[in-house]
């Protein structure tokens, strides 16, 4: 069936300035990490998707590797642009990564110039763009000299290949190196990925910070640490969930008695706000205005939307903010 987008998309969503660069994000991104592969349903895929887009959700995020298998969810990216979002290129701000295992050999990993050049040639044949709007380079390589990883990036946005840099996983020491090379290259960096949510907070020391000080967007990934913080494993864990799924990134191990325990409590605490676990998540990211946007992932539409209610609420009393540290003590 011909997609129309909903009219009111942009009614609701707020959207927030990427640091000091002029790109404004949406406050909710979605990630295709998960549920885009060919392992996945097709449809199931295009109507998340679909479902982002008519909520305003204008900001997508991919990476070489993403599937399984690696390149499969860009490629599936690709037929459902084709098919469904044709005509709203420029209503979407569409990232890819590379810094990942992505083919055999020394050149298809980490962060050279060879690495970083080809794999986003490869993106962009597998999605069927003339650009991205953002590529990262996805962690540090601690043997490639950051001024050739930074002279890749700076090489790429000036073919035009992509409109903006951005960096993921680097810790605040090689954060600031990276901005201060790509600064005098004049291609500045204008986001940081990074890992963050209740349950993974290294980003208050010093990352966010500095960002700050230099202008720079933030988007934390796994905002909901894969599902943890949700109430979904609060009793037992789902045939459909990502620990049963994946395995690898998220596996049973990981829901233990304690991170139980500790989900229970702040179960409790979303409650007493008038939120659900996996809102008050989001919202507890989003009350900070150094982030630009949280970026989540969903396995279905209806967690998508779900999701959405966070916006909501992004105000915390201090009250509430001692009573969630003590929790994840
Ligand atoms: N730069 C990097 O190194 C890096 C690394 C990882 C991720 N990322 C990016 O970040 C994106 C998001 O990561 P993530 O998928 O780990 O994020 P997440 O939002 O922490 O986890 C998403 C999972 O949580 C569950 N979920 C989502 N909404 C829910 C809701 N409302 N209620 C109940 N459960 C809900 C679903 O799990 P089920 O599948 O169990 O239903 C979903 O697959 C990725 O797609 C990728 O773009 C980047």
């Amino acid at each position: 069936m011909f997609y129309q987008p909903s009219e009111k998309r942009y009614q609701s969503m707020p959207y927030r300035r990427c640091g000091n660069s002029g790109l404004k994000l949406p406050a909710i991104s979605l990630g295709l990490w998960h549920n885009f592969g060919y392992v996945d349903q097709f449809e199931n895929s295009r109507n998340i998707i679909k479902t982002a887009f008519d909520n305003g959700i204008t900001h997508i995020d991919l990476a070489n590797n993403y599937g399984p298998p690696p390149g499969s969810a860009e490629e599936n990216f690709g037929k459902i642009l084709e098919l469904d979002l044709k005509g709203y290129r420029d209503e979407l701000v569409i990232s890819s990564k590379a810094g990942y295992t992505m083919w055999d050999g020394p050149y298809g990993d980490w962060g050279t110039k060879k690495y970083l050049v080809s794999s986003l040639d490869q993106s962009l044949k597998r999605m069927k763009l003339d650009y991205v709007d953002i590529f990262y380079h996805h962690r540090p390589d601690p043997e490639t000299p950051l001024e050739e990883t930074m002279a890749a990036l700076d090489l790429i946005v000036r073919q035009g290949k992509a409109l903006y840099a951005g960096i993921s996983n680097y810790q605040p020491k090689e954060a600031e190196q990276a901005i201060k090379i790509l600064k005098q290259m004049g291609t500045p960096v204008i986001i940081h990925q990074p890992k963050y949510s209740m349950f993974e907070r290294w980003v208050e020391d010093g990352l966010l910070d500095l960002l700050e000080k230099e202008g720079i967007g933030c988007i934390p990934f796994s905002p909901l640490a894969q599902g943890m913080l949700t109430d979904k494993y609060l009793h037992g864990i789902p045939e459909d969930s990502r620990a049963v799924k994946s395995g690898v990134s998220l596996n049973k191990s990981n829901i233990t008695p304690e991170v139980i325990e500790k989900i229970n409590k702040l179960n409790e605490m979303a409650h007493q706000r008038g939120q659900k676990l996996a809102h008050m998540a989001l919202s507890w990211i989003l009350k900070d205005n150094r982030i630009t946007s949280v970026l989540v992932g969903a396995s279905k539409p209806e967690q998508l939307t779900d999701s959405l209610n966070c916006l909501s609420n992004t105000h915390f009393t201090t009250e509430e903010l001692n009573i969630i540290d003590g929790i994840l003590k």
